[in-house]
């Protein structure tokens, strides 16, 4: 039986168009879902959208239209996005599909008759941005520092769910390494908040409409003109997408000879082997879904994956900044396997990283334009002038090194092992003075052209998990020994 496995990116909020970082994760998630492919796993890659929730209510009023109408535009952007970045998703889920909204709802009347949910009353600072309420602990200068905005006083009346009991037994599970966070540093983190242990959190809104009705009886609501009415609380909703992205229903308890994976039913995908997101949304990843899966019986994420943050010029990334890079810019000025190459190799292992048009364009002239495009059309050139056809090895297959990179998920680590093979092919060329031996010796042309060829070969093929369309057309090429006379791969910018 093949291996499954099962990778998510976070469900963005479509109270705006997807920009670099959401593409930075999305690509990440596309990238280890063609490579699991290519090693023979059976894979399911689940991408969607957040769709409920105060934020989005707000900024579909200020945008004048009904919160659906909204939605589904924004939805449609993430989807037209991911399809210009050439992103091979199992599923796409948005949490407004009738489907989730029943699974939601049938969790939460589990929840409630398990004894987990209780009523009380909540004051706390909430902040929109995050949709979470904050601790002074959490805020700089009184300010949500991922938003910068103050955080509003906000008491209601409000449903809880008992996380408390679930503290202890997540951090085991995180200490132990069942629930894997990388990198190291993000898991001592957590473990450092865990110790404290784990508060009730209020999982009802009754200020918000748009969103899913709490199923149970209330009391104390507000929603719909004081009927008595709840939503449920935004981060609940959307962490469930990870099970409804498979197709789930919410019938309860999970078979649990279901939870082994395997071909079939995509329930069987569940748990995810690896969940991407940054630093922002990890402390959430780590405790409410987490204790959600412990008070469904179901299993916990093999791993959590954590990559940094992009700045831009040294910036945060804002539209009132006017400095956002929007993903289409990107395809449409290098390319999509340019924009897709630009995106892997801007983000070193557990760093966050600042990228600027200028810097962008330095790096795919010096590494596509001049590095790999320049490669490939000197080869082939010369590989015409001889009538050369290669006929050793095709490649050497990956190397155990880069496989190892795959495992930590060190997609920059890896684009540079890659183009080590590159710089090395360019300089031998210069050393062999190819140029010169095609003309006054014809064997050994050859002889140094074969290298060239099981060198680009295993380039091709390294590349196909990060540049699909250029891997195919680069093997296309190489097979039928010929290159258009202008065909190139790579225009400078
Ligand atoms: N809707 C929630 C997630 C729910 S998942 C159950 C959310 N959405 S979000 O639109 O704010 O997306 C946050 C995620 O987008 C980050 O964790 C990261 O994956 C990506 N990024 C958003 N901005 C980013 C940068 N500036 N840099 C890198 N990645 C960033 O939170």
């Amino acid at each position: 039986m093949k291996n499954k496995f099962y990778i998510t990116t976070p469900i963005y909020y479509v109270n705006d168009k997807p920009h670099v970082g959401h593409a930075y994760t999305t690509v990440l998630a596309d990238v280890l879902a063609r490579w699991h492919k290519l090693c023979g796993e059976d894979v399911f890659f689940s991408a969607g959208t957040d769709e409920h929730g105060a934020k989005i209510e707000t900024a579909a009023m200020a945008a004048g239209v009904s919160p659906q109408k909204f939605v589904d535009e924004k939805a449609a952007d993430f989807k037209n996005a991911w399809q210009v970045l050439d992103i091979s998703y199992d599923n796409f889920i948005r949490t407004t599909d009738a489907g989730h909204e029943k699974a939601v709802s049938n969790v939460l009347e589990f929840l409630h008759k398990k004894g987990l949910i209780y009523q009380d009353v909540y004051k706390g600072l909430y902040c929109k941005g995050c949709e979470q309420y904050k601790s002074e602990d959490d805020l700089i200068d009184g300010k949500c520092p991922d938003h910068q905005i103050e955080p509003e006083l906000m008491e209601e009346m409000s449903y809880f769910l008992k996380l408390s009991k679930f503290g202890d037994e997540i951090a085991g599970k995180i200490e132990s390494g069942e629930l894997k966070i990388e990198p190291a540093e993000k898991k001592n983190e957590i473990l450092k908040f865990l110790e404290k242990g784990l508060n009730d959190i209020s999982i009802s809104r009754a200020n918000v409409k748009w969103g899913i009705l709490l199923p149970f009886p209330t009391q104390g609501g507000s929603v719909s003109g004081g009927d008595k009415k709840y939503t449920v609380y935004v981060w609940i909703d959307a962490f469930l997408n990870y099970l409804t992205g498979l197709g789930w229903q919410g019938k309860i308890p999970l078979n649990p000879s279901l939870q082994k994976g395997g071909a079939g039913n995509a329930i069987n995908f569940f748990p995810p082997d690896i969940q991407l997101m940054s630093k922002d949304i990890l402390r959430v990843h780590a405790t409410i879904w987490p204790a959600l899966l412990l008070a469904l019986e179901m299993p916990l994420p093999e791993k959590i994956f954590v990559h940094g943050f992009f700045t831009i010029d040294g910036q945060k990334m804002s539209k009132s900044l006017g400095n956002v890079i929007w993903p289409e810019q990107l395809v449409e000025k290098f390319g999509v396997d340019g924009a897709r190459y630009l995106l892997m190799s801007s983000l070193a292992y557990g760093h966050d990283g600042d990228i600027s048009w200028d810097k962008l364009a330095e790096k795919y002239n010096a590494d596509l334009a001049n590095g790999l495009g320049n490669l490939i059309n000197r080869t082939m050139t010369l590989a015409q002038k001889v009538v050369f056809k290669h006929t050793g090895e095709k490649n050497k297959g990956i190397s155990e090194r880069i496989k190892k990179l795959y495992e930590e998920i060190k997609p920059k680590e890896i684009l540079e092992e890659i183009w080590k093979e590159i710089n090395w092919a360019n300089k031998y060329i210069e050393e062999k003075r190819l140029w010169e031996l095609v003309k006054n010796n014809e064997a050994e042309a050859k002889k140094v052209l074969e290298e060239l060829f099981t060198t680009i070969y295993d380039v091709a093929e390294n590349l196909k998990p990060f540049m699909p369309e250029t891997a195919e057309k680069i093997l296309k090429i190489l097979d039928s020994a010929e290159i258009k006379k202008g065909e190139i791969l790579f225009p400078r910018v």
